[in-house]
């Protein structure tokens, strides 16, 4: 099988090598991750391949959802494993990263199912960069927000300004609080938002980096 990875702009060559050496053909793009993600759709088409990636979209016909839904079910494997090796394991909290927000809401979904019927259940929280704080804004808003242009961040993989219209109604209905990863120079202009959001339990956590 023939793959190619299209990867965005900032991403480090060594990652990029990395990939090469499984043996996939890797372009970095000029243009930030939504944007690859279309450059990759359309390269799909043209070329009859398989397109695959985690971004639902709501322009997305049942057949395209497949795809993210089979990879939010892949992620759960994550925390069915780590439940099978410590089964006795009850985390009081719960730091979920959030890119375009798969990996986030189906290890959420997990949680939520996994302690459906104890007292306690684990407090979840989302965290993403700064730069491409799409969860953090919507939590916000109470609306879906995207975050687009250049987010230079070093969580290359949490770059994402596009939410996953599968993750966010499941990122919205579980996740306690959402975190923002934000460099000490930023810090200010942050202070002082409010998130509508849960806002029994939601505030403003953020962590200098
Ligand atoms: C370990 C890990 N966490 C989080 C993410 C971000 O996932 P998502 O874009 O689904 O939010 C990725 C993406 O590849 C990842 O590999």
């Amino acid at each position: 099988m023939k793959v190619k990875i299209f990867m965005p702009v900032g991403t480090e060559l060594e990652r990029a090598e990395r990939i090469r050496r499984l043996g996939a053909d890797v372009d970095i793009l000029d243009v930030n991750y939504d944007a690859c993600v279309i450059v990759a759709k359309l390269y799909a088409v043209d070329h009859q391949g398989l397109f695959v990636q985690d971004t639902a979209l709501e322009t997305d016909s049942e057949k395209e959802l497949k795809i993210p839904l089979y990879i939010m079910q892949g992620y759960m494997s994550i925390l069915q494993e780590a439940f099978e090796q410590i089964p006795s394991m009850r985390p009081t909290h719960i730091l979920l990263q959030c890119g375009v927000g798969s990996f986030a809401s189906s290890l959420a979904a997990f949680i939520q199912n996994k302690f459906r019927d104890e007292v306690e259940m684990p407090i979840l929280i989302g965290v993403e960069p700064a730069e491409a704080d799409c969860f953090f804004r919507s939590a916000q808003t109470g609306e879906l927000e995207l975050v687009t242009g250049e987010m230079n961040s070093i969580m290359a993989g949490l770059c994402c300004g596009v939410p996953s219209t599968l993750a966010y109604p499941i990122l919205r209905y579980y996740v306690r609080r959402v975190t923002i990863l934000i460099r000490r120079k930023y810090l200010d202009y942050y202070n002082g938002w409010t998130m509508p959001w849960r806002p029994k339990y939601t505030g403003i956590f953020a962590i200098h980096c």
